[in-house]
């Protein structure tokens, strides 16, 4: 039998990569770049592969109806599983309801989370939580230095007068919603997360000069929050690029990308 030409299967796969890299990162969906920010204009599946940075922090869609301008956020459970799925393999925190990511993240791809969160507010409807849930990396609760609760305690006090902070509790109340009247508040956006709690996500996992991914970025937040605290910043967001822009005052070039998940 007639032997074809034996080209070894890595150079295949290079060349792949190679071609995919060159098509997607360079030619269409990297709408703007510096040292410490790169941003893409398209759907995170098409591009992370090739993508080099040490964690994602991320608050995904969550599948529950909310009305952003442009994305739908009611995919059937089959569809939002296959969203997530590419995830699975990352250093990962993601800010959702626990249930949520049991169900469509850690069943059907048989991973469990090395640590979770959870993020209490006050908002409209009464108390609320979030869950920060982590995979495949271990936060560290010693990097963040929370404020005491009854400062007029004596050990309290003695123990602010020699430096010393409240370690992080697995569940914490000092970060609030952004709401309709926050500072930080952008407009004409539903579910936008504090920079307060992308920065405490960020201080739990990485350390300086670190590359942290937004693959969900919306309106970019994690971009301002990688800037504080010294580290580089990948976002990708296919339908709300243009409040990024204005969000993080850059200008470059995008394309209306159409939500036809
Ligand atoms: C919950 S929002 C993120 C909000 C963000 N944390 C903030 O504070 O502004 C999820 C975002 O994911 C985007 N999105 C939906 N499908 C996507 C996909 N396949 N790839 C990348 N982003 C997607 C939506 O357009 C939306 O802006």
């Amino acid at each position: 039998m007639r032997r074809g030409l034996d080209i070894p299967q890595r150079f295949i796969n290079t060349y792949w990569y190679l071609r995919d890299k060159i098509f997607y990162q360079v030619i269409l969906m990297k709408v703007y770049e510096t040292t410490d920010l790169t941003i893409y204009n398209c759907k995170y599946e098409d591009i992370i592969k090739t993508l080099d940075f040490d964690y994602i922090i991320t608050d995904p869609p969550y599948n529950i109806g909310y009305k952003y301008n442009a994305y739908k956020d009611n995919l059937s459970d089959r569809k939002y599983t296959e969203l997530l799925k590419p995830l699975k393999n990352y250093k990962i925190g993601i800010i959702h309801h626990l249930k949520h990511i049991i169900k469509y993240f850690c069943i059907p791809n048989k991973i469990s989370p090395s640590d979770n969160f959870a993020w209490c507010y006050n908002s409209m409807m009464g108390r609320q939580h979030r869950d920060l849930v982590f995979f495949n990396c271990k936060p560290n609760k010693k990097n963040i230095r929370m404020e005491y609760i009854n400062k007029n305690d004596k050990r309290i006090k003695k123990r602010i007068a020699e430096g010393k902070a409240r370690q992080m509790t697995t569940f914490f109340t000092d970060i609030p919603q952004v709401k309709n009247v926050s500072k930080e508040k952008v407009k004409n956006f539903t579910n936008q997360i504090p920079i307060k709690l992308y920065e405490r996500m960020i201080k739990l996992i990485s350390k300086e000069g670190d590359t942290i991914l937004d693959p969900f970025a919306g309106t970019g937040g994690l971009a301002i929050a990688c800037k504080n605290l010294n580290r580089k910043c990948i976002l990708i967001e296919p339908y709300h690029i243009d409040i990024i822009k204005q969000r993080l005052n850059i200008n470059f070039k995008s394309t209306k990308i159409e939500n036809n998940i």
